[in-house]
């Protein structure tokens, strides 16, 4: 899958530009607080259906505008496709494909696909679960509907069973029906989404353990185990749906009273969280910061890896600043994974890049107060 083309208007620091993307590396450079990563956010928007940043949709029209525009073309194997988004300082956004409103996020996402790294990212070693419960949630479900909507339906179910669990006294008798009715739904979605984890995570762990190998000289072998509340990977499988369903049903049954004094629900996928450990050790505890760098490119790079065995085709890789705190081995190591892929890179030092862009395949462009000039 390429990026073709992308148009911005009124978004963030950037008034109107056009850009058309080279199939290679495409390098956008400059000083800080110049419009760098807000052109990885609007373009990241098309996979994420949503801002990287965790910004509401108005703080993303440029100050003293109503509302801003940002449209991609890109290609898969078989089309072009054209998609919009149109964001309003006062209403809910609107979201095109091909020229036809799209009303559901679940129908937008999934479509374009493109892996993000963007520096919070390095919290996914060390920082809280969500973290890292995100990561995976985005990467799957962009492969796969049924995994985005077993998630959606999930929040709701929780959302629901915990106001359930806050108000039960003024639910009198039709309280232990209407629990018995959510946990078993939320059962049923839980299971589907462990098994899911699971398996991603497998695949994840063997993709990292080899990018890291090769990038250290096979000095750092990285495992993940994930936890979760009915048992943790590798310990237990957890893929076979309807055994994490029964055991959910377990968990949900155990608490109820615990529940019921703290008002939320006490296990479930909510809970869940993987341990990396690098060397059989911590990562969380031991690791250097640019050995969290690494371990965090490296998974990104594996998502990437894994969107290609199962849609067929690469992903775009949108990188924003990754290559500062790397040694030099590393930042080779990941400029020659990069080669053969789409990539749009962010960095404040060009140089970084003289090797990557010796390919015809490249492209400079020169950010300055959102305005953007080709090299
Ligand atoms: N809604 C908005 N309207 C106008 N300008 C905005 C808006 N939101 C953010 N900005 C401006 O965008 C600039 C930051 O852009 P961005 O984060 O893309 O910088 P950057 O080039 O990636 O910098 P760095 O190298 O520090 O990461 C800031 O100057 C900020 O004030
Ligand atoms: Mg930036």
């Amino acid at each position: 899958m390429y990026l073709e083309n992308a148009v911005f208007e009124n978004f963030r620091n950037i008034e109107k530009v056009s850009f058309t993307f080279s199939r290679g590396v495409n390098i956008f450079y400059g000083n800080n607080a110049q419009g760098k990563t807000n052109v990885l956010e609007g373009i990241y928007l098309f996979a994420g259906g949503k801002s990287f940043r965790h910004a509401r949709e108005r703080d993303m029209v440029c100050f003293e505008k109503e509302n801003a525009r940002v449209g991609i073309a890109y290609a898969t194997e078989e089309r072009t496709n054209k998609m919009e988004m149109r964001i309003f300082r006062d209403a809910k956004k609107q979201m095109y494909k091909n020229g036809v409103k799209i009303l559901r996020a679940a129908d937008f996402i999934g479509n374009f696909k493109a892996v993000l790294f963007f520096p919070d990212h390095l919290g996914i070693v060390k920082n809280e679960p969500s973290g890292r419960r995100a990561f995976i949630d985005g990467a799957v479900s962009q492969l796969s509907p049924s995994y985005l909507a077993a998630l959606l339906e999930y929040g709701k179910l929780l959302e629901q069973r915990n106001a359930l669990l806050k108000n039960y006294q003024s639910y009198g008798a039709s309280f232990d029906i209407t629990l018995s009715v959510l946990s078993e739904r939320l059962a049923s979605c839980a299971a589907k989404i462990t098994s899911v984890r699971a398996e991603y995570l497998s695949r994840l762990a063997e993709i990292v353990d080899s990018c890291l190998a090769d990038m250290t000289g096979s000095a750092e072998h990285i495992s993940f185990e994930y936890n979760t509340s009915i048992g943790k990977n590798p310990e237990c499988a957890l893929t076979d749906v309807s055994e994490n369903e029964e055991k959910y049903r377990k968990s949900f049954a155990v608490n109820v009273e615990k529940e019921k004094i703290l008002g939320v629900t006490l296990s479930g996928s909510h809970k869940d969280d993987f341990e990396i450990k690098l060397n059989g050790k911590s990562a969380k505890l031991f690791c250097s910061q640019g050995q969290q760098r690494s371990i965090a490119l490296a998974m990104k790079l594996a998502e990437g890896e894994i969107s290609r065995e199962r849609s067929g085709e690469l992903p775009v890789f949108l990188f924003d600043d990754v290559l500062s705190e790397l040694d030099s081995e590393r930042k080779k190591y990941i400029l020659s994974r990069l080669a053969g892929r789409q990539v749009i890179i962010t960095s404040c030092a060009e140089s970084d890049f003289d090797k990557a862009i010796s390919g015809s395949e490249a492209k400079k462009i020169y950010v300055e107060h959102g305005t953007f000039r080709e090299e």
